[in-house]
């Protein structure tokens, strides 16, 4: 039974985790904003969906501010843990990168130092992207990972680089995962979960959200989506979040997976076409069938197509026909007795059918 220190324990993938964890009897302390006024609901949340709400509490604390928003007196608290998850990050697609990269590559720094004060430090355990883990995707940004994690000088150049090009606003998310990669080299203990898109339960589709997405219902349910992007091979692969967290909860204990990374997606996952026409049907609108690539609808986007489409040009850069390594992934599964759920198109479904009804519960925007 471990004590595991959790950011991101509110969101998607955090509290589904959580509930694996403290289902298996590890203790969960996690690290939130709010955490006295959000620790009652989220417990009974974690209750409700199999977990042991005695083995979660939060601290108060706060990825954007200096030394995480922890009090001395937290911090105190946080040390006892023996694994750090970080599984929070500022994801909305908005300008604010600075914002971005103090919560997603900043608090990633102050983890490390608060690992190092640990007296059982084990293992930091991060929730990467499946695209960072491409070697495909790296050559389309036209530098090879290996060279950056290699080189501190090289990473630094090659950031202040990708900052300045319009089709990459934010760099952070990359910049944690190679510095996390870099000290990995040096005997940090780092396990690396690349999850792909994340949809809901598999079975009742419950998400939190099912922010990637919404993009591209939005374009369909409005009409305003008449080409899609990118080409027939073009896809994003999914993962329900049921399957993610109880790979996350499992894999990273197990011994050879320390400075592993692991790819989780499923490659029956629908090309883009076949997600537009799943989006269409469940929300009865015609699906759009012209194509554009994604080059020339960035531009387009960018120069104010986005809130007629309803579609941010940052959600583009998901939609690939890249192919993913996932052998480690699928050995741990093997290891573990993991089966991922079965129907990945059904689960869409659900995913989409339970996004929609929390819509019309919140009524017009
Ligand atoms: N969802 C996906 O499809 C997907 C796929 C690949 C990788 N990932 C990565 O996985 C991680 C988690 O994603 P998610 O989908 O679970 O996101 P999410 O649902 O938006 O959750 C983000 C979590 O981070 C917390 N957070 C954000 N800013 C914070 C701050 N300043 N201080 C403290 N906590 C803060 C949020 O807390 P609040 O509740 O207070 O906002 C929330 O708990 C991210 O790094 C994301 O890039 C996600």
């Amino acid at each position: 039974v471990k004590t595991l220190l959790m950011t991101g324990v509110t969101g998607l993938i955090g509290r589904w985790t959580a509930a694996e964890l403290t289902r298996e009897g590890h203790c969960v302390v996690g690290l939130a904003r709010g955490a006295a006024a959000r620790e009652a609901d989220l417990k009974r949340w974690i209750s409700d969906h199999g977990g042991n709400r005695d083995n979660l509490k939060l601290l108060e604390g706060d990825l954007s501010a200096p030394g995480l928003g922890l009090t001395m007196e937290a911090r105190g608290e946080a040390r006892k843990a023996s694994s750090i998850y970080n599984l929070g990050g500022h994801v909305r697609w908005d300008e604010d990168a600075a914002l971005k990269r103090r919560v997603n590559y900043a608090a990633v720094v102050d983890l490390i130092a608060l690992a190092e004060e640990m007296p059982t430090f084990e293992r930091f355990v991060q929730a990467s992207g499946y695209l960072i883990a491409s070697d495909q995707y790296w050559s389309a940004l036209r530098f090879t990972r290996r060279a950056l994690v290699a080189s501190e000088v090289q990473a630094e150049a090659a950031f202040r680089t990708l900052r300045r090009r319009k089709d990459m606003a934010d760099t952070s998310n990359l910049e944690a995962d190679i510095l996390l990669r870099r000290r990995a080299l040096s005997g940090f203990p780092v396990t690396i979960v690349n999850p792909a898109g994340v949809i809901g339960h598999s079975r009742t589709g419950e998400a939190q959200q099912l922010f990637w997405l919404e993009g591209l219902i939005t374009g369909i349910a409005q009409g305003t989506l008449a080409v899609l992007p990118g080409t027939s091979r073009d896809w994003t692969p999914l993962v329900t979040v049921d399957y993610l967290a109880k790979f996350l909860a499992r894999a990273p204990f197990l011994p050879w997976s320390t400075g592993e990374e692991f790819t989780v997606l499923r490659k029956e996952s629908p090309t883009l076409l076949n997600l537009a026409k799943t989006i269409a049907e469940e929300l009865r609108r015609p699906a759009p069938t012209r194509r554009a690539p994604v080059w020339l609808l960035k531009p387009l986007l960018r120069a104010g197509l986005d809130k007629v489409t309803g579609i941010p040009v940052e959600s583009l850069s998901f939609i690939n026909s890249f192919t993913f390594d996932t052998s480690t992934a699928d050995r741990a599964a093997d290891e573990l007795g993991l089966t991922p759920p079965g129907d990945i198109e059904g689960s869409l479904r659900l995913s989409i059918r339970y996004y929609l009804a929390q819509q019309t519960r919140r009524g017009p925007a």
